[in-house]
């Protein structure tokens, strides 16, 4: 007995000397730590500051700590980054030491450890997906190849909001409608294929299984278990759910689009002879009987795009609408734009978007203020590194307040004010590609997003459709709309979907 809690006490004796000295290798001579909140033991700062770690709370905690600041999450280090100088840093400089993404539990299920693109680390995987992507998604030849098509759906929205009555008097929630679209959109790229209507049962499916994957992926919930390893066990059940909507959604790629691709691949004639253009599987199908990628490579694709391309743009299209029903003097002034560079009625075309400088300012301002992505995807570092003069350990998870960057007002006029003006005056010359490094709604460098090609001209032409066929306003009742944001892990979109009276104008 006695010899049992010798034993014991010698256990936690051990236990702790491991873990001062771990704490000590950090804090130690050997490392100048980034400031921050002083950690306890097993729980670092995580009791001090939480799980919601949204781009405010992280601004007010570099209002305190500074520019970088290292916040110790249970085992996890994050370091924060909140200047236009260390973003360089992180994103161009040493874009290749700070290139790698972060993993934890939930997404290694999601990505299968890694096999896709957008959560790999830097390296010649990540390399090889981005290339195999880029001809297929990412050039001005699809954009090309596709913007009639995009346009024939902002069009179909059009007139379904036309044939409800109902919009014009008591609104709709407009986001249903323009999900389908987005999903057009996206599926016609990818498959050649659309969805009838909102009631098309695969589409149902998808986005269905689309939202569980989102929200398993963004929850805070499961923190505890990727924070303090010993505590995994408790995250069973959870891990249970992320596996089975992995499965089924990765089966339902592959039954119904990518298989029925390869089908008709078949009997394409060989380099498209036939006159008929390749879409995207297309060209990933290729890399893949040339074995640069494998079977479940192919489907990781699909997977990417269909998080990282589809809710990212509905999101930033609903804010660009909510700022513009709570800003009527902005929506005439944009309408007014419209009528006068195109003629009244001449609905708006991908090309025309280029001549439209207040419909371009009104979407830089909804990516500013609005930011689809505040935090960037985490970016992290495979081995030591050096930051700021501080030392960051290796595989920190380093956020890049993105948000705070476009929105702090010592390097904006009133940031918090919605006024597109902005961009045609004291800030004209900032583009949203990451010129300046005060702005960077899609980040920059080598992780940078690539559908930023295909993102900014589906939001002009949807929003410019919009606006040149409805004045769009709160539904009765309600002088504004409820801009509450709800953040994950680094997602931000609306709270509440805002129905919206859309009264059409006459055309
Ligand atoms: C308004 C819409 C969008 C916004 C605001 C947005 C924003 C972003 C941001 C901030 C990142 C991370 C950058 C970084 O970590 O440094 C990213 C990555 C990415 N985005 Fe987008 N995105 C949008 C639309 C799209 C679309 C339409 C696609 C595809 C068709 C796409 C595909 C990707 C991919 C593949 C990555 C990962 C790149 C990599 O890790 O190498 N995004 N996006």
């Amino acid at each position: 007995m006695d010899l049992l809690i010798l034993e014991k006490i010698l256990l936690s004796l051990f236990a702790a000397a491991v873990a001062a000295i771990a704490v000590s290798k950090l804090r130690g001579k050997k490392f100048k730590l980034p400031p921050g909140p002083i950690p306890v033991p097993i729980f670092g700062n995580w009791l001090q500051v939480g799980d919601d770690l949204n781009h405010r709370n992280l601004t007010d905690l570099a209002k305190r700590f500074g520019q970088i600041f290292l916040l110790r999450m249970g085992q996890r280090n994050l370091v924060v980054v909140s200047s236009p100088e260390l973003a360089k840093e992180v994103l161009h400089t040493q874009g290749v030491e700070f290139g790698s993404r972060t993993r934890n539990v939930v997404f290694d299920i999601f990505t299968g450890k890694g096999q896709d693109m957008v959560f790999t680390v830097y390296g010649e995987h990540w390399r090889k997906m981005r290339r195999i992507m880029t001809v297929p998604f990412f050039t001005n030849k699809v954009v090309q190849q596709y913007r009639q098509g995009w346009e024939y759906e902002a069009d179909e929205v059009v007139k379904d909001v036309r044939k409800n009555p109902e919009s014009a008097t008591k609104g709709t929630v407009l986001r249903h409608r323009l999900q389908l679209m987005m999903y057009n959109n996206m599926f016609r790229i990818m498959f050649d294929r659309r969805f009838e209507s909102m009631k098309d049962p695969l589409f149902m499916k998808l986005k269905v299984l689309n939202g569980e994957r989102s929200r398993l992926a963004q929850s805070f919930e499961y923190n505890y278990g990727d924070f303090i390893p010993i505590l995994r066990p408790f995250l069973r059940g959870y891990l249970k759910a992320c596996k089975e909507v992995k499965e089924t959604r990765l089966k339902l790629f592959k039954d119904h689009f990518v298989d029925e691709r390869k089908k008709l691949a078949g009997t394409r004639k060989p380099e498209n002879k036939d006159g008929s253009l390749k879409c995207a599987m297309d060209h990933i199908l290729d890399a893949q009987q040339k074995g640069e990628i494998n079977e479940d490579n192919v489907l990781y694709v699909v997977e990417n795009i269909n998080v990282a391309a589809i809710e990212t743009t509905l999101w930033s299209i609903e804010w660009a609408i909510a700022e513009l029903v709570n800003h009527p003097e902005i929506q005439n002034k944009l309408r007014n734009e419209l009528d006068t560079v195109l003629g009244p009625g001449v609905q708006v075309t991908e090309p025309d978007t280029q001549r439209l400088p207040y419909l371009q300012a009104v979407i830089k301002e909804t990516l500013r203020l609005r930011m689809a992505i505040p935090l960037l995807v985490p970016h992290m570092n495979l081995q030591d590194a050096k930051l700021g003069g501080y030392d960051i350990p290796a595989e920190s998870k380093i956020l890049v307040n993105a948000w705070y960057l476009a929105n702090n007002p010592s390097q904006w006029k009133n940031p918090e004010e919605f006024r597109p003006e902005r961009f045609l005056e004291e800030e004209s010359k900032v583009e949203a590609n990451g010129n300046d490094f005060r702005y960077l709604p899609f980040g920059v460098g080598r992780r940078s997003c690539p559908g930023i090609i295909l993102a900014l001209p589906i939001l002009g032409i949807t929003v410019g459709r919009l606006v040149q066929n409805f004045e769009m306003m709160p539904p009765p009742g309600q002088s504004k709309l409820d801009t509450t944001e709800k953040g994950g892990q680094f997602s931000l979109h609306i709270l509440k979907h805002s129905t919206i009276v859309l009264k059409p104008r006459t055309s």
